[in-house]
């Protein structure tokens, strides 16, 4: 990990700062010889300040709970809450395992590639919404569920999905 005048392997100073602030809160929870086992919540914390936990992020974790740059990249490929490429501006995640599919949620990914212009994964010309379809989010008793942003919409239905993707700016 090295210190350029621009940042940490060229993160912004400021939002390092605020990584290293934030993180320094989570570590309070965690015995002070199994740092590394904060690597999800260091990472998530990355990719919230910096866009998506990158190579330079993995490192920057990595560095700060003294483990390897690997042991990141293992966390941040494994998990799928982990970006390790640049997202749009929203994330929309839409399950369509066997409840939700049951309960029409093919039907409402399938119009939602086709409303954004995109396959699953990817994101819209203008960087507004990545779109892709995940397993089963836990809310099969309240299907068809999607995630956006993080926040769970339950018993979509077309009107509703309109209403949401309304929203996003
Ligand atoms: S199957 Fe979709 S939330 Fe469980």
């Amino acid at each position: 990990m090295t210190n350029h005048p621009g940042g940490v392997d060229g993160l912004p100073e400021e939002l390092v700062a605020k990584f290293d602030r934030e993180l320094a809160e989570v570590l309070k929870r965690y015995p002070p010889d199994r740092k590394g086992s904060a690597m999800i919540p260091a990472l998530r914390i990355g990719q919230r300040l910096f866009g998506h936990a990158s190579p330079a992020v993995q490192a920057l974790a990595a560095d700060r709970l003294g483990t390897s740059p690997s042991r990141a990249e293992e966390v941040a490929t494994f998990y799928v809450m982990l970006e390790t490429h640049p997202t749009g501006r929203h994330l929309v995640e839409v399950c369509t395992n066997v409840s939700c599919s049951l309960s029409g949620a093919d039907q409402l990914y399938a119009e939602l590639r086709r409303r954004l212009g995109v396959e699953g994964g990817g994101t819209t010309a203008d960087g507004r919404i990545t779109l892709r379809e995940v397993e089963c989010l836990g809310s099969c008793g309240t299907a068809p569920a999607m995630l956006v942003d993080e926040e769970m919409h339950e018993q979509l239905t077309p009107q509703k999905v309109d209403r949401i993707l309304g929203e996003l700016k």
